[in-house]
């Protein structure tokens, strides 16, 4: 089984009066035996990777362009992550996929730029509710996976993040059993794909996950930990979640 990996997205939030919390976090949780990254604003990644830097926490970003250099205003390159001291990145969140409209084909190019400056892409799928109410979710999930996720990914370069667009933000969450139905043909499609390292590979759950219901979400076969947004960026809410996937 995959060790676990709690994942924080800051989004559009935190000032620099936000790193209190992880020294909140880490002080509820100075041992956790998941992994454990915190994805902030840009604005935040150094500071953030200073910080953190005698805590088990690690820093990723929340995008990054396809091209390492060049005329690109208001764009990140995964080499600046990296030098930032960043060890992950999102990519293909469904808020950039939706505001920026983002391809497959763009996000399988972030990825391979991401590997390219050895961070580890957690790259995110997820059906819209129209898509799960017209029983297109397991097309529509098999599709973004197929097309977003470049050949050569390994268990340490790629992390899976199963969020449907639904659940982000909303306070609803699927069932447990349709959880386990994505993440089980996920899992499938991986193993297909990358053979016995597509078992290793780590499957997060995201969208409305919170300290509540971390413990029977966890607990589903195939969810490897959780892409966690609203709930990421109290350290009490955020410390629990980190302590049950660390059970
Ligand atoms: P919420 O946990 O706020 O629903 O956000 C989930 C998410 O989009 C994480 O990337």
């Amino acid at each position: 089984m995959p060790k676990k990996l709690a994942a924080g997205n800051w989004k559009m939030n935190g000032l620099r009066q936000a790193l209190a919390e992880v020294q909140a976090l880490h002080a509820a949780c100075p041992e956790p035996t998941c992994d454990v990254v915190i994805c902030p604003p840009a604005t935040l990644m150094r500071s953030m990777v200073k910080t953190c830097a005698d805590m088990k926490i690690e820093v990723g970003g929340q995008d990054c362009h396809e091209n390492t250099s060049g005329a690109h205003t208001g764009d990140i390159s995964a080499p600046m992550l990296a030098d930032t001291g960043a060890s992950y990145v999102i990519l293909g969140h469904s808020e950039r996929r939706a505001s920026y409209s983002e391809t497959d084909d763009q996000i399988n190019a972030k990825t391979r730029a991401a590997w390219d400056a050895g961070l580890t892409a957690i790259v995110c799928i997820g059906e819209t509710l129209d898509e799960r109410e017209s029983g297109k979710t397991l097309h529509i999930v098999g599709d973004q996976l197929a097309g977003s996720v470049p050949d050569g990914a390994t268990p340490a370069s790629l992390v899976i993040a199963y969020e449907p667009v639904w659940a982000i933000g909303t306070g609803k969450t699927p069932t447990l059993d349709e959880i386990a139905q994505v993440h089980g043909f996920i899992r499938e499609s991986l193993q297909t794909r990358f053979g016995a390292d597509g078992l290793e590979m780590r499957i997060l759950y995201g969208g409305s996950m919170n300290p509540i219901n971390a413990n029977e979400i966890a607990a589903i076969a195939n969810v490897d930990g959780g892409l966690v947004g609203g709930a990421s960026l109290k350290a009490s809410d955020f410390s629990t979640i980190v302590q049950v996937l660390s059970t």
